[in-house]
């Protein structure tokens, strides 16, 4: 029997907005659907934040170009392919490049001469993510026939009015879902996902979200929280957010209902929830997530790639050495899964399905 009317989204509000004993009923529910459907191993992905240089302006995001205090940096090649061969060796199995988003052309040969070099030098073991942002069908191509094979693009926000309200304008909703279809036709696996907490978001539209990552048929997720950051426009609002507490219990809820509607989809325990809370990313691992992105970002950029406040691992610590992400995974009830480049099963049936 279903936990509850997956269709109804009236209950699904009002499990969004649960809290305590609710709560848990919701996210262990979720947790015995991950394990009927993905079972409890997790996939490791060595996250690199490239480079910190970008073209956009969005009203929340730390790194965005209109922020002059920003030290813009990006990662050396060399550097990248020692933080690639490192995690191969280690058995993360996979990498995600992460970056501010740039268009020109030397850029775009940049990331198609790492990824091609990346595959080399792992003998096309590693499974590379890229999350470089809103680029041509042609580009997007270009770093397919280069090796990559996943794609995060996050929509940050179903409701085309609310993404209005966040961006600047030349930042469209619309050419967003157009980059997102051109992912899929490209044949990529293709990631999205939301923040949790905007300003001027209800909970309404929270639960919206959820299901529009669900009808965009998504293989992958990443989300979280949304945090603020005072160098950003959106700073003064920020009496106008939900608590932290709150925002912190909507993610989880959301992270469960999203498992329970797309049981079969990668879901990652994302950097931001672990900045809300030091038993977030564990929490978000037990009830809904398989997938961990330990930060392998060289410590001498990572305080430059700061999107939000408290964000965590940006000290040198050991908040992400392998021994604290194992710790992590186990706590949660979960398994370590070494060596595997973790491909999304939901885009491996919708082939079989064909
Ligand atoms: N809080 C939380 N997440 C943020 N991001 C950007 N700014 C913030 C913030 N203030 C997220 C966006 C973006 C990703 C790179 O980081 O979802 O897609
Ligand atoms: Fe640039 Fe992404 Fe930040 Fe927007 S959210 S300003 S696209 S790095």
């Amino acid at each position: 029997m279903e936990f509850f009317d997956l269709k109804d989204k009236k209950e699904a509000l009002s499990w969004l907005l649960s809290t305590g004993e609710e709560a848990r009923k919701l996210r262990q529910a979720a947790h015995e659907v991950k394990m009927a459907h993905v079972g409890n191993k997790v996939y490791l992905r060595a996250l690199i934040e490239y480079s910190n240089v970008c073209r956009k302006n969005c009203y929340y995001c730390g790194i965005r170009s209109g922020n002059s205090a920003v030290r813009r940096y990006t990662v050396g090649k060399d550097e990248v392919l020692r933080a690639a061969r490192f995690a191969h060796q280690a058995g993360f199995g996979s990498l995600v490049l992460q970056s501010g988003e740039r268009q020109d052309e030397a850029f775009i040969r940049d990331i198609e001469e790492l990824v091609d070099a990346m595959m080399q030098q792992s003998g096309g073991e590693l499974g590379i993510t890229l999350s470089l942002g809103e680029q041509k069908p042609e580009t997007y191509a270009r770093w397919k026939k280069a090796g990559a094979i996943r794609y995060l693009l996050r929509i940050e926000t179903s409701s085309p009015g609310l993404y209005t309200r966040l961006h600047p304008a030349g930042h469209s909703f619309q050419a967003r879902l157009d980059c997102l279809k051109s992912l899929r036709d490209a044949g990529y696996q293709v990631g999205s996902g939301i923040m949790i907490g905007l300003p001027f978001q209800s909970p309404e539209q929270v639960v919206e979200d959820v299901y529009f990552l669900k009808e965009m048929d998504v293989d992958m997720v990443g989300m979280g929280p949304y945090i603020e950051h005072p160098q950003t426009p959106l700073w003064e609002y920020r009496d106008r957010i939900p608590s932290k507490q709150e925002r912190y219990d909507w993610s989880l809820n959301a992270w469960a209902l999203l498992r329970l509607i797309a049981p079969d989809i990668n879901i990652a325990s994302t950097t931001a929830i672990g900045s809300l809370s030091p038993k977030g990313r564990e929490e978000a691992l037990y009830a809904a997530a398989n997938v961990i992105m330990p930060n392998l970002t060289p410590f001498s950029c990572r305080k430059e790639y700061f999107l939000y406040e408290h964000k965590i691992c940006i000290e040198e610590s050991h908040e992400d050495s392998r021994e604290n992400i194992e710790r992590i995974i186990r706590e949660a009830g979960c398994e370590p899964e070494y060596f595997s480049q973790g491909n999304s099963r939901h885009f491996h049936a919708r082939f079989q399905g064909e």
